[in-house]
């Protein structure tokens, strides 16, 4: 009997200590305390034992109870402090969302309008901020001195080396690359020496458009832009075509959109002295001396081009007040888009 009792305070003591749940302890205490266990049937034996083997018996079962007891209780502080209060751990609360970030609306309107141009055949071509004056004036038909270079007023890193104030570098670069046909369109940054307001920073996004074959008119470049803003703005859209000036396009124009939101009556979105009409564009049939600058032979080939701010189609589509929201990353407002 003392034997057995040993034995079982061996395994009690092994089974309590690798006790980890609360359901191994109650297993545990069932096992080796409960009134149903051996030891509790030892002890309630004792009193049918001669006095002798009672005496023997009865010290080393009261001992291993009391043993067993001190364990059940020890594990019970472990187990319970290894786990946190069943409160804190709801398992049907939904989960905790990490915030997930979405497109700029500057970029999901550049996407937009990529894809447009891309349903009418044009190649997306992309070009560097940091431009030297060839790419950005010099091949563009704006020689140094010309008047037109003020007009774009830029940052310059040195006197030949300089942010680009358009992406009609764009254009220069892709000729020199490519011969024709060409059909692309570049969207980018643009930098200028703005005073900066509502309308202007000194940093924005602009796309260019580029069209060289033979035989280009400018039936094909108002056809084209008009199948873009009936495309972006809706099959309603009017545009009209106002002469202009820029040294690198001849003739040139000034593409108007008809306001969207006042239908033409004037408000405040187009303005009181606009007539109704927003101007979104530049735009104009390629000037021979750009074809000389890049190599192509102005007899035979012929093109349009294009360009503008994407920040104020942006500003126009959705009725963005100020264009400096773009760039003051306040989620407040990106989330809006
Ligand atoms: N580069 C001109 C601008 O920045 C826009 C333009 C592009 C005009 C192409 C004509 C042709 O305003």
């Amino acid at each position: 009997m003392i034997e057995r009792i040993d034995a079982l305070r061996a395994e009690g003591e092994r089974a309590l200590s690798g006790a980890t749940t609360a359901a191994d302890l109650e297993a545990a205490r069932v096992r080796f305390l409960g009134r149903k266990s051996e030891l509790t049937q030892i002890l309630r034996g004792l009193k049918d034992l001669d006095p002798d083997a009672r005496a023997r018996a009865g010290a080393s079962a009261n001992e291993t109870r009391v043993l067993l007891e001190t364990l059940l209780a020890e594990a019970e502080a472990r187990v319970r402090a290894g786990s946190a209060p069943e409160i804190a751990r709801d398992v049907t609360l939904p989960g905790r969302r990490p915030p997930v970030g979405h497109r700029h609306l500057i970029q999901s309107v550049i996407l937009e309008i990529q894809q447009i141009f891309h349903g009418l055949g044009f190649s997306v071509a992309e070009g560097p901020d940091v431009e030297d004056d060839r790419h950005s004036f010099g091949a563009l038909n704006m020689p140094v001195g010309h008047p037109a270079r003020a007009e774009t007023d830029t940052f310059y890193l040195r006197p030949d080396v300089l942010l680009r104030p358009h992406t009609s570098s764009v254009q220069i670069r892709v000729m020199e690359a490519t011969q024709p046909p060409v059909r692309i369109i570049c969207p980018g940054r643009a930098y200028r020496n703005e005073a900066v307001d509502a309308t202007h920073f000194y940093e924005f996004h602009q796309i260019e458009g580029l069209y060289v074959d033979e035989d280009v008119s400018m039936a094909d470049l108002k056809g084209t832009l008009e199948r873009f803003f009936k495309e972006l703005f809706g099959p309603k859209t009017e545009i009209r075509f106002a002469p202009s000036f820029y040294p690198f396009v001849e003739p040139g124009a000034v593409v108007d959109v008809r306001c969207f939101f006042c239908s033409g009556k004037g408000c405040s979105v187009c303005g009181p002295l606009s007539g109704g009409w927003l101007e979104v564009l530049g735009a104009g049939m390629v000037h021979p001396n750009v074809f000389r600058a890049v190599g192509y032979d102005p007899r035979r080939w012929t093109g349009f081009a294009f360009g503008g701010g994407i920040e104020r189609i942006a500003m126009l589509r959705y009725g963005v007040p100020d264009i400096r929201l773009f760039y003051e990353s306040d989620v407040r407002f990106l989330r809006q888009f």
